[in-house]
């Protein structure tokens, strides 16, 4: 049994949540970098920058709350066509990014993953993901995993024609092709379906992010800018998550996991 101490200092109980019913893969859109720096008349850059804080920040209590995968979508198929100038910053801040977390990526035993086009991103930037990749991956507590010029849209053209390929090739049958090999031929095919998608910044759409995935994902959405949100936010989120009665299309679900009753 736990000391009165323990409960104290364990986030999960000292928040409330129950570590029984914790998701096991969360998934974020981090939106709202550029409002919050225009609120503060400042570049947009800016808004970026402070934004990969409170990544640092939510990784940190996601490791804490025993949460498995945190996925964050930080580059999307369509965001190349941003300005110039705000793609090299993004590029160099997720260098950055990569290669300063290196040493706590190790010491929280987080290893990194990487879904989307990898092979898009500049030259040194895709090869600073990789060493980090690389470095951290017999990490086995929690995959941080990255969103980097991803889509889902471009997720499922990929594996549609991977498929096409094997069909034609004569490794894979059109019969067998079920849902479990559309999954299989995704970014994600070695991580379980998103429990939850958190979208920041009062947007309510997916903005291509995980459609095929999100199927029975909890949605939650705030007013708040990403560079705002606070640990103490995306608990909140998680004690609602555990209040949520998951049905996956059937009549009642008393776990949240969709495990049957
Ligand atoms: C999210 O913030 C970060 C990326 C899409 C890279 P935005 O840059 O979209 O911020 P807003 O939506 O303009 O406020
Ligand atoms: C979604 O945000 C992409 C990321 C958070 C990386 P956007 O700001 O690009 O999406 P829209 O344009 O509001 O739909
Ligand atoms: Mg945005």
């Amino acid at each position: 049994m736990k000391s009165k101490i323990d409960q104290g200092t364990d986030p999960v109980s000292c928040h409330g949540l129950d570590p029984e019913k914790m998701p096991v893969h969360v998934a974020v859109i981090m939106d709202g970098n550029g409002r919050w720096a225009k609120k503060k008349l400042m570049n947009r850059v800016r808004g970026h920058e402070k934004g990969a804080d409170t990544v640092r920040s939510i990784v940190t209590v996601c490791r804490k709350l025993n949460i498995k995968v945190l996925t964050l979508y930080a580059f999307s198929t369509e965001n190349w066509g941003r300005p110039r100038a705000e793609v090299t910053a993004l590029m160099a801040l997720l260098k950055k990014f990569v290669t300063d977390e290196r040493q706590t990526l190790m010491d929280k035993n987080i290893c990194l993953g990487v879904i989307g086009q990898k092979e898009r991103l500049p030259g040194d930037v895709g090869r600073a993901v990789d060493e980090t990749i690389r470095l951290t991956r017999n990490n086995t507590a929690m995959r941080l995993n990255l969103a980097l010029s991803y889509g889902g849209r471009e997720e499922m053209t990929r594996a549609v024609k991977q498929m096409a390929e094997k069909v034609a090739a004569g490794s894979l049958c059109l019969e067998d092709i079920s849902e479990e090999t559309v999954s299989r031929h995704l970014y994600t095919a070695d991580i379980p379906d998103p429990d939850i998608v958190i979208r920041t910044s009062g947007e309510k759409r997916l903005s291509n992010f995980m459609l095929w995935q999100a199927g029975y994902a909890e949605l939650f959405f705030t007013d708040t800018l990403w560079p705002d949100f606070t640990d103490r936010a995306f608990m909140d989120i998680i004690r609602d998550y555990q209040k949520r009665d998951r049905r996956f299309g059937k009549v009642q679900c008393s776990s949240n996991d969709g495990s049957p009753q």
